[in-house]
């Protein structure tokens, strides 16, 4: 990935890290996307090659903003997520609306801010982060599952717009993964999770930063529109 820029959202910690982490190498210039700077400056630091940039991914002004100092971009990895989880009967407007605008929302605006770029160039990458629930629903996650299966269909509508010019778009699911998002599960949500997971055991962010890193390379050149699975075999 030499002479390749990636830009990676919600890169101060968790999945997005080690995304920036391991794009940096495989030889890519990486910028880190975070709403902190103070994060974001500590988490830049200890990657060779890296800068980072404030960016709010609820905000267009604020996406446009941050991908105009980034500059050109190769590889986008839209990571940066949340959650806001409720039963969908006493759901609030504003927790569904918050959660879409990141999610989903802030992906696709992202993605309109590289596309020029990557046409003109005619390489990119663009690799967005979706999870299980996209695939197969979830009690309590309305909002954030929408915003996840949302991805998915964005994903193969801009995969079959700009195939023709060599940009490939794909998605990775992961599962239940060790990070600040799933570290205030219950000890019993997370056995029960560990049982039906055919690898028994939860994901690491590497594990998701080794699919996208795949996605983002040569070797990937003729895979697009995907849904690459990293979750211990908990969903088929
Ligand atoms: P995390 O909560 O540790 O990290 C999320 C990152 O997104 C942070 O850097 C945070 O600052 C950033 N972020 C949040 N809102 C933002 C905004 N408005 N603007 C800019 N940045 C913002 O979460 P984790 O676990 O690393 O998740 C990363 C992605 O992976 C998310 O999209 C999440 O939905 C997805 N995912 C995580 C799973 C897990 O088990 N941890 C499972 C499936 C998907």
């Amino acid at each position: 990935m030499t002479n390749k820029t990636a830009f990676v959202t919600g890169a101060s910690r968790g999945i997005g890290l080690a995304c920036a982490r391991s794009l940096a190498e495989a030889g890519a210039r990486v910028v880190l996307g975070a709403r902190d700077a103070a994060k974001l400056e500590q988490a830049a630091s200890g990657i060779p090659n890296a800068t980072w940039v404030e960016i709010d991914l609820a905000s267009p002004d604020s996406i446009k903003q941050a991908f105009a100092k980034a500059g050109r971009i190769d590889i986008l990895v839209n990571n940066a997520g949340i959650t806001k989880d409720g039963l969908a009967l006493r759901m609030k407007k504003d927790d569904w609306d918050t959660v879409l605008a990141t999610n989903l929302t802030g992906a696709f605006l992202a993605i309109q801010q590289v596309l020029q770029g990557m046409l003109k160039e005619r390489w990119g990458r663009i690799i967005n982060i979706s999870s299980i629930v996209g695939e197969a629903g979830n009690p309590g996650q309305a909002n954030y599952v929408a915003s996840k299966s949302g991805l998915i269909g964005l994903t193969k509508s801009i995969a079959q717009e700009v195939g023709s010019r060599n940009i490939t778009v794909n998605a990775v699911a992961p599962g239940f993964i060790e990070t600040d998002m799933t570290a205030s599960l219950s000890a019993e949500l997370k056995e029960s999770m560990i049982g039906h997971t055919p690898l028994r055991r939860f994901g690491k962010p590497e594990d998701v930063a080794a699919a996208v890193r795949f996605l983002a390379s040569d070797e990937a050149s003729f895979i697009t529109g995907h849904v690459l699975d990293v979750n211990g075999g908990m969903y088929m």
